[in-house]
């Protein structure tokens, strides 16, 4: 089994995940970020699918195929999202049909997308947390491998509140994945 990581930012999930000495192959960014500068460090080989543009014009498709192709050229069987800051096309989902993971920081299916964290805080609601899930066409939705809650303190800000549900998603994310590469190494076994 080997696992490639998608991160686009400072890449702590990333930082837990090579700590827990899962299968990492490769490191994938769609921009220059400190998640590379760690694969770096971690000996772990990286490919940056530079997005070309940020605006109207951004071709999905095509940049999807790009990282589809960085993605089988490792021979890579399970999709680690950490933080990318690309949404992909749905290529990919057909590509790797049920082994793109996700990490996100709220209860889903409270608070998808971007601002989960901002929005969970304006809401007002007294709890939120961190979701693994099974990434589908659709962001922030697929069924849930593992959840868990935290309370929301007051004078909280979206900054400390963030840490507090990545310390529990540095935890919980290596666990679901090393669940997911026993499950897989058995398999394989079985079919020896
Ligand atoms: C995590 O909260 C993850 O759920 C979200 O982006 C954050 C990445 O954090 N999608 P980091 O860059 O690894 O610190």
């Amino acid at each position: 089994m080997q696992i490639a990581v998608m991160a686009s930012g400072t890449g702590t999930i990333l930082q837990a995940l090579i700590e827990a000495e899962l299968p990492i192959a490769l490191v994938i960014a769609d921009r220059e970020c400190a998640a590379l500068m760690r694969a770096h460090e971690a000996q772990i080989g990286t490919s940056l699918v530079e997005r070309g543009s940020f605006a109207g014009d951004f071709d999905r498709d095509a940049y999807t195929e790009q990282v589809i192709s960085a993605l089988q050229a490792a021979g890579i069987d399970l999709v680690a999202m950490a933080g990318f800051g690309t949404i992909l096309g749905p290529a990919i989902f057909d590509a790797f049909p049920d082994r793109i993971i996700n990490t996100h920081p709220s209860l889903l299916p409270h608070f998808k997308g971007w601002h989960a964290v901002e929005d969970a805080l304006r809401a007002g609601v007294a709890e939120t947390g961190c979701t693994v899930h099974i990434a589908t066409t659709l962001v922030d939705e697929g069924p849930i491998l593992a959840q868990e809650a935290l309370p929301i303190y007051d004078g909280e800000t979206v900054a400390t509140l963030h840490e507090r549900i990545k310390e529990i998603e540095r935890r919980l994310y290596p666990a679901v994945l090393r669940g997911l590469v026993n499950e897989s190494n058995q398999k394989s076994e079985r079919s020896i």
